[in-house]
C-alpha cells in the first residue's frame, strides 16, 4: 500500500512511525512533513491546506490511502475533496469535523443528548455577552466558536477580565472570524485528561488515556500553547471513570452525530475534566492530539494502517485495540521564547543517539533540511522526546534523560511533565 500523511508535526510524525510498521505499508509520502518524518517517508512540498495539488498528487502516485491530521483541513472539507475524486481517506467529512470547528455546535449537540458538559451561552453580538456577563458567576470561561490554534479559550477570573475578554474575541478580532460568535460558559475544577478513540460512524473504539501540559511554563504558568508534554496513562482515570465515560460521553457522542446526520470516521478527542460531579466533556477535537499521539502510539500493539481501514470500511467492531501494560511520556524541546516569538535555524545535535535505542523516540514537529544538509530548528515546538518506562515514574525518568541527548541554539523545555504522577 502506499499512503499520504498530511500534516507536518510531531503528530504527524508519530502517525508515519506507527504507519511504516504495518507490513501491508510500501511507501509513505508526508505533505509537507519535516526533516524528521523524512526518515520514515518521502516529503512533499505541499501546504495541507492546496486540496487541489494534494488530491491530484495522489492520483499521480497512486497513493491507497489518504491520512488527513491537523484540524484545519479537516474542518474545511480535505477528506470530501479525496472522496470526491475518488480516493479514501481517513478522517472525518467536513459535515462531521464541525464536532471540533465549532464550539457552538459541539455544546448545542451535548446539551440535545444529555452529554455532560459544562452549563453555557451562546452569543453573536457582544452587546448580549457583555450584558450576560453583568450576572454570570466567575470565574468564568469565554470560547471563541472556531478554530484558533487552541488559543481561543480566555477563563476570566474578574468581570473586567471577561469584558475585555469578549472585547479581544468579537471586537477586536484576536482570532479573526473565529470569534464572530462565542461560547460562555461555566468554570469547572478538576483533573483533566485527553481520551482519544477511532470511529467508524457507528462503534467506536478508546484509546489509552494520556495529559496534556498546555502552559507554557512549570508549575502551569505563562501562555496556552499547542501542548508541551503529555503522558499516558493518567493514574486519574479510573477504571470507574471508563465506565462511566463509555456509557454517558463516548458512545453517545458517536450516537448523536449519527442522528444528526453527520456519521463521525476519523478520531475523537474527548478532552475531560474529571469533576466533584463526574467526569464532563470540555471539548472534542475531531483529531489526533498533538503531543498525545506521541505517547498514545508508541503503545498500541495494533497495525495503524488496519485500524484506520476499518473505521473507513465500517468494521470497527471487529478490531479489538491493545496496548501495552506500560507507560509513555513526552517531552516536548521547544524554541525560547514560544508561543510568542522565537528564532529558527538552529542546528540540532545529537538526534543519532536515539538510533537503535528500544523505548526512546524522538519525533519531529518543526524540524527542516538547512543549506548544508544538517537539520535545523523550523518551528516553537522543534521535537517530541518520548520515552516508554514499566510505569509512568521510569517513562519519566527516561524521557528527560533522552531529553538531554539533544541540544539546539535556545532549547527549552518543561522541567515538570508528569509532576502530577506524584499525587495520583
Ligand atoms: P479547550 O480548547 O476547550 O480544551 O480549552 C483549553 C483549556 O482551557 C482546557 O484544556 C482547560 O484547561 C481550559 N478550560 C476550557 N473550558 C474550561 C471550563 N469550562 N472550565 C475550566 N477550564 C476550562
Ligand atoms: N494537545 C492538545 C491538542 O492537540 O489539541
Amino acid at each position: 500500500m502506499k499512503i499520504l500523511i498530511v500534516g507536518g508535526g510531531g503528530r504527524e510524525h508519530a502517525i508515519a512511525w506507527k504507519a511504516a510498521q504495518s507490513p501491508k505499508v510500501e511507501k509513505i509520502y508526508c505533505a509537507p512533513g519535516n526533516a524528521g518524518i523524512a526518515q520514515v517517508a518521502e516529503c512533499v512540498d505541499i501546504g495541507v491546506m492546496d486540496f487541489d495539488r494534494l488530491v491530484a498528487f495522489a492520483r499521480e502516485k497512486e497513493v491507497d490511502l489518504t491520512v488527513v491530521a491537523p484540524d484545519d483541513p479537516l474542518a474545511a472539507g480535505a477528506v470530501d475533496a479525496f472522496e470526491a475524486a475518488g480516493l479514501r481517506a481517513f478522517g472525518p467529512r467536513k459535515n462531521a469535523a464541525v464536532l471540533e470547528g465549532s464550539k457552538a455546535f459541539s455544546k448545542d449537540l451535548m446539551k440535545k443528548y444529555g452529554i455532560p458538559t459544562a452549563g453555557y451561552e451562546t452569543f453573536d453580538s457582544p452587546e448580549a455577552a457583555l450584558a450576560y456577563l453583568e450576572t454570570a458567576a466567575l470565574p468564568i470561561v469565554l470560547k471563541a466558536d472556531g478554530l484558533a490554534l487552541g488559543k481561543g479559550v480566555l477563563i476570566c477570573n474578574t468581570l473586567d477580565e471577561a469584558r475585555e475578554g469578549v472585547r479581544t474575541l468579537m471586537m477586536d478580532k484576536q482570532f479573526g472570524a473565529a470569534g464572530n460568535r462565542i461560547v460562555i460558559e461555566e468554570f469547572l475544577t478538576g483533573r483533566e485528561v485527553s481520551v482519544l478513540s477511532f470511529v467508524d460512524g457507528k462503534s467506536i473504539k478508546v484509546m489509552a488515556s494520556a495529559q496534556d501540559h498546555k502552559r507554557a511554563k512549570d508549575g502551569d504558568k505563562g501562555l496556552n500553547t499547542g501542548g508541551m508534554g503529555t503522558f499516558s496513562p493518567s493514574p486519574f482515570y479510573t477504571e470507574e471513570v471508563d465506565r462511566f465515560c463509555r456509557k454517558n460521553i463516548y458512545q453517545p457522542t458517536v450516537d448523536a452525530m449519527r442522528a444528526e446526520g453527520r456519521e463521525f470516521k476519523g478520531v475523537i478527542f474527548f478532552g475531560l475534566m474529571l469533576t466533584p460531579e463526574g467526569p464532563k466533556v470540555l471539548e472534542y477535537n475531531a483529531r489526533f492530539g498533538d503531543p498525545e499521539a506521541q505517547v498514545v502510539l508508541p503503545r498500541m500493539k495494533n497495525d495503524l494502517v488496519d485500524v484506520f481501514e476499518a473505521c473507513i470500511d465500517g468494521t470497527l467492531d471487529q478490531v479489538e485495540l491493545e496496548f501495552a501494560d506500560d507507560a509513555a511520556v513526552c517531552v516536548v524541546l521547544a524554541s525560547a521564547g514560544y508561543p510568542e516569538h522565537y528564532e529558527k535555524g538552529y542546528e540540532i545535535s545529537g538526534l543519532e543517539k536515539f538510533a537503535g535505542t528500544d523505548g526512546y523516540y524522538v519525533f519531529h514537529a518543526g524540524s527542516k533540511f538547512g543549506p548544508n544538509g544538517k537539520i535545523v530548528t523550523n518551528g516553537g515546538r522543534v521535537l517530541g522526546v518520548t520515552a516508554v518506562g514499566a510505569d509512568l515514574k521510569e517513562a519519566r525518568a527516561n524521557a528527560y534523560q533522552a531529553a538531554g541527548w539533544v541540544e539546539f541554539g535556545n532549547k527549552y523545555m518543561r522541567r515538570d511533565i508528569g509532576k502530577a504522577i506524584d499525587e495520583a
